[in-house]
């Protein structure tokens, strides 16, 4: 299977270097092209600054999305499914954005379009509420969805360094974006959470201004402190729920008593949890953010296109009403 790579950074980097060093199924993979910017130099022999030399490159098969933000990602998406190349990405804010015109422009030219990575890092999350979906409804999601901010609430509370101390590790760790206002400001995790709510409940909806949406920037050493005498731990949470056409959401800190799972959600991790009818509460678990888990999670998806697995079909609700009040204060 021949794969281009567009963007060269952490997660560019990382699907590259586990295709060169494949083990197993992924031996199946070739990286035929790897687009750099146009002031870059080119150090490999893959490399190169031409979108059109992939676009139009009959042997490839596999377009990886990895640049990031939303423009020319959205643009290059949109192209590489209507030259019939299938498309994988890992980059969130441009699917919360146009989640469902790249459904439709994908069906439209019999293209797959797969973002396991894009929530959960290397978790199989998508994968997990996809099956649950083939057999219930899935009525609550909840999680941590950010690996840079629960890595700094976990760093500020183990061993009370300041927050711009413990987000500048994170940065070296490869865990935020490269504008990490999005990882601390809760925009990420609104973006993994109205993707997650895109398919469980079969509508689209996009991370705006109406949505409430808070991060983690004001929580201060002397927070920590406080909750840690009240024997809690505070964490970034997504949450919604869906009550027939009504839906809830909400990105905001949230307390839990120590002895938790979510408590117990230490580093890099994410843990992100579904109630559906007859599989009750399933909880998921891994590095949310990270290079090689990451990318990990972007070769899975190019294998199930190699394997022919198809992932579920969206068909997105015209009609439906975010209520604030839907089910307060009732969480898993
Ligand atoms: N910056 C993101 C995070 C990367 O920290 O979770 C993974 O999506």
């Amino acid at each position: 299977m021949n794969i281009a790579i567009l963007g060269f950074g952490t997660v560019g980097t990382g699907v590259y270097k586990i295709i060169q060093n494949a083990k197993r199924q992924a031996q199946n993979l070739h990286v035929k092209h790897i687009l750099i910017r146009k002031n870059k130099k080119p150090d490999l022999p893959e490399m190169t600054d031409s979108i059109d030399e992939i676009l139009n490159d009959d042997d490839v098969d596999v377009v990886v999305e990895v640049i990031g933000g939303i423009e020319p990602a959205h643009q290059y998406i949109v192209d590489a499914l209507k030259h019939k190349k299938h498309v994988i990405t890992a980059n969130k804010a441009v699917i919360a954005q146009y989640m469902d015109e790249f459904t439709r422009v994908a069906a439209e030219n019999d293209a797959k379009f797969y973002f396991e990575s894009s929530v959960g890092g290397g978790i199989p999350w998508i994968q997990g509420l996809e099956r649950a979906l083939r057999v219930d409804d899935v009525n609550k999601i909840q999680g941590i969805f950010n690996g840079t901010s629960n890595f700094i609430l976990d760093q500020m509370h183990r061993t009370g360094k300041p927050f711009n101390e413990v987000l500048m590790e994170a940065q070296q760790l490869g865990y935020a974006e490269a504008d990490p206002s999005a990882d601390i400001d809760g925009l990420d995790v609104a973006n993994k959470l109205c993707i997650s709510v895109d398919i469980a409940y079969d509508l689209f909806i996009k991370p705006t201004a109406d949505l409430p949406i808070f991060g983690i920037r004001n929580i201060t050493e002397d927070d920590m402190t406080h909750f840690d005498k009240l024997g809690m731990t505070i964490k970034l949470m997504g949450k919604s729920h869906q009550r027939g056409n009504e839906f809830d959401y909400m990105v905001e800190p949230t307390l839990y008593y120590g002895d938790t799972l979510e408590a117990h959600t230490r580093d890099n991790y994410n843990l992100i949890s579904l109630i559906g009818e007859t599989i009750g509460t399933l909880k998921f678990m891994g590095q949310g953010a990270g290079q090689l888990p990451t990318a990990n999670a972007v070769i899975q998806d190019i294998l199930d296109i190699y394997q022919g697995k198809e992932h579920l079909k969206r068909t997105f609700k015209s009609s439906f009403k975010y209520q604030p009040d839907l089910t307060k204060n009732d969480y898993i």
